[in-house]
């Protein structure tokens, strides 16, 4: 018989049927009269099936007695219509196998609310809880709804590199990639290290964005995305940041900054959609135990339309707000996260495109606005999470990014193939970054973006 799981099974009206489910305890309960109630999950759904075990099961008293939260099991058994209320169908057990047992003195998962600080010291185990499974549900329903929004509109997939010799952000927060000895460096003349006896010949980091390559594919097949692992030697321990996060990066030929933003709230929409559509269950839970706005505001900001509002209008809002922000703000200053979620949660309460900000403080490759003082960027603010979008329109003009390149300090030499897009057949284009674990972070209400991914990385912390 094939395994069925436990999510359809759920679903199924053939009672009577013979049922092969495999799966872990959650709980079991012995009852006088001589049976138990055994709860099972399977990771198919955040509902457990229950199972009832009768002392005629010729392992009852040797097996079945003894078995306790974590163990694994293969059952069979009849498909019946549960008396009770909660569940639909339970399975009344013919035949159950167990393939591991899990010592109850020892195994870390009990029945009782662990926090998330001691779940992130068993990532290992953490996937078993009700709230990881469904944030692991949750994560795949929005990767494989981010592709199809995508695909449905001619958008290519395009793999960027990881490994890569450019710094896209020029914030210098590279981890570097080498198989150098670090114990016995090699030295060149002038004292620095020599990279060129490095793996690659020169030096290499991680990807902080992929999206100077994924520009090179805009200007040839017009509409592409990515969606990989970035990496950032960031030093900031917050509950919004990780050193290494997935970021999905579309890119537009002949597109400029108003259709960039359109391009985004229509993704954000989109996505939304599909998620409250797929994810009935698990969107259920986290309103009931992690947020109970979290439905209500997704299913608002479908409805809405994002606010507009450049930065220069931003700073004037945030400057008569009369809050008492710990950073100060005035006009040439980067937004902090207070004063993102001032703008988003209580001035505008809704999501808020900020755009044309001043260009000393965003990134090189921005486009230079008319103005000579502010660049054709925007970031998309949501409430609790701040910034979840980055994206600009791109500098197209050679000269403009030659002399940028010049006063950032940069090599032109090390651009050379970024300023060759500017040489030959340049056209407007203009992209965003998501980041993936934000999305995430904003979909399921969860509080800290180390528990919205399998394995985080943060300062000072790499285990498993
Ligand atoms: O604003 P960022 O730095 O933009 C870029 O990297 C551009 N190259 C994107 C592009 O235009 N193609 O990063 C984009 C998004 C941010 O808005 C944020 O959601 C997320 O990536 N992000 C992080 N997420 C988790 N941890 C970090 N340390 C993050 N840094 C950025
Ligand atoms: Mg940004």
């Amino acid at each position: 018989m094939d395994r069925a799981k436990i999510a359809r099974i759920l679903q199924m009206e053939e009672y009577g049927s013979n049922i092969l489910l495999k799966g872990w305890i959650r709980t079991k309960r012995d009852s006088k009269g001589g049976f138990s109630f055994l709860e099972i999950n399977d990771g198919s759904t955040i509902e457990n099936i229950q199972v009832i075990a009768n002392q005629t099961l010729e392992n009852y008293q040797k097996e079945i007695l003894h078995l306790s939260t974590g163990c694994s099991v293969a059952v069979e058994g009849e498909l019946v219509s549960s008396p009770g209320k909660g569940q639909k169908n339970e399975i009344r057990a013919t035949k159950i196998k167990v393939y591991g047992w899990s010592d109850p003195e020892e195994y870390p998962l009990q029945k009782k609310r662990h926090s998330f600080e001691f779940l992130r010291q068993i990532a290992h185990l953490r996937p078993r809880t009700n709230t990881f499974g469904a944030v692991t549900r949750v994560r795949n329903a929005l990767s494989q709804a981010i592709h199809t929004f995508f695909q449905k509109r001619g958008f290519y997939y395009i793999h960027t590199p990881i490994i890569t010799g450019s710094d896209c952000e020029g914030a210098g927060e590279l981890f570097k990639v080498t198989t150098l000895n670090l114990g016995d460096l090699p030295y060149d003349q002038a004292g620095q290290i020599d990279y060129t006896q490095d793996f690659f010949g020169r030096a290499t980091s991680l990807t902080v964005s992929g999206q100077l390559e994924i520009e090179t594919y805009a200007l040839a097949l017009g509409d592409v995305y990515n969606f990989g692992p970035t990496f950032r030697a960031e030093n900031s321990n917050t509950s919004r940041h990780l050193a290494e996060f997935w970021m999905i990066e579309p890119e537009m030929a002949f597109a400029e900054l108003k259709e960039d933003m359109d391009l985004a709230e229509d993704f954000l929409k989109s996505i939304f959609t599909h998620i409250l559509d797929h994810c009935q269950s698990d969107m259920h839970f986290f309103n009931l135990r992690i947020d109970n706005t979290i439905i209500e505001t997704i299913e608002h900001i479908i409805q809405s339309t994002f606010e507009r509002i450049t930065y220069t209008e931003a700073v004037e809002i945030l400057e008569n707000s009369g809050e008492d922000f710990e950073f100060p703000v005035k006009w040439g200053v980067d937004l902090q996260s207070e004063h993102e979620r001032y703008l988003t949660e209580k001035k505008i309460k809704k999501p808020v495109f900020v755009i044309d900000y001043p260009k000393e403080i965003k990134a090189f490759y921005m486009k230079l606005n008319d103005d000579g003082r502010t660049v054709g960027a925007m970031d998309v603010l949501v409430p609790r999470v701040g910034e979840i979008i980055g994206g600009s329109q791109r500098e197209d003009n050679y000269e403009a990014l030659k002399q940028k390149i010049a006063q950032m300090g940069f090599s032109e030499k090390e651009y050379w193939w970024y300023l060759d897009l500017r040489k030959y057949g340049s056209v407007p284009h203009s992209g965003f970054g998501l980041g993936f674990e934000r999305l995430v972070q904003f979909v399921t209400g969860m509080n800290n973006i180390r528990d919205v991914i399998p394995y985080p990385r943060s300062p000072k912390s790499a285990e498993f």
